[in-house]
């Protein structure tokens, strides 16, 4: 796979670390994402400090909220200069046409809609109140997210065969969490498959966080994905 095809989540709390792994990994790693860990505890200083590195960022604060509450923060985060920023497809109709309204001119940000965490299993999905399976409810969130004007998804690799047959590269980038190199603990993740297997069925982008940062040889898991 290739260094873009890559994001590493930054899930670590001390900034200092973020950015010794955005200096170890600089050019073979696409994307670095800052969640909300991150975010909640250095803001948006860290983000800037990082662009000047000319790193792209995915800002991952998963925004739900009323629509104009979204599209006001929106405005704000676009300024940080981001290349991905993320809303939950289940804020709506109305918030997701406003958030993409909000971003319009910031064609550098891709607005990524989240459709059900990777954590999430069938009888998560069923407990939350949804008719769906998770798999069922990722297409009707994505099938919203398009007719709202959101055009890239945050997926579980599981789905992501079910999503291309409606949706073609071109029409929905797909990022997917919960992939696991062969040999990594599965940690909290319950929807998974290799990251090659994602890219292979069709994901635009691979995030991967503890299998790389936890790894006895980060290096080493790094490289036998890039090879
Ligand atoms: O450590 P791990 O590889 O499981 O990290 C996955 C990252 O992807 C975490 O930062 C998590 O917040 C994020 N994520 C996810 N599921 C989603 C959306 C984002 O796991 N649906």
């Amino acid at each position: 796979m290739t260094p873009d095809q890559i994001i590493l989540a930054l899930d670590v709390h001390d900034p200092k670390e973020a950015l010794s792994w955005v200096d170890r990994f600089q050019g073979r790693i696409g994307t670095f994402k800052i969640g909300l860990q991150l975010f909640s505890a250095n803001g948006p200083s860290l983000v800037r400090e990082m662009r000047k590195k000319n790193v792209a960022i995915f800002l991952d604060l998963k925004l739900h909220d009323i629509p104009n509450t979204v599209a006001k923060s929106i405005e704000a985060l676009c300024q940080l200069d981001l290349r991905f920023l993320t809303i939950h497809c289940s804020g709506g109709r109305a918030m997701m046409e406003a958030a993409a309204q909000a971003a319009l001119p910031f064609p550098q940000t891709t607005l990524l809609g989240v459709t059900v965490l990777t954590h999430l299993s069938d009888d998560d999905v069923r407990e939350l109140g949804y008719d769906h399976s998770s798999s069922g409810q990722v297409l009707h969130f994505a099938r919203l997210a398009q007719s709202s004007g959101v055009q890239a998804l945050v997926c579980s690799p599981l789905e992501v065969p079910l999503l291309r047959r409606e949706f073609p590269p071109e029409a929905m980038k797909l990022v997917t969490p919960g992939v696991r190199p062969l040999g990594s603990a599965t940690d909290d993740q319950s929807r998974i498959a290799t990251p090659q297997q994602s890219l292979a069925e069709g994901s635009t982008h691979v995030v991967i966080g503890r299998p790389i940062l936890n790894a006895p040889d980060p290096d080493a898991v790094l490289d036998s994905l890039l090879s």
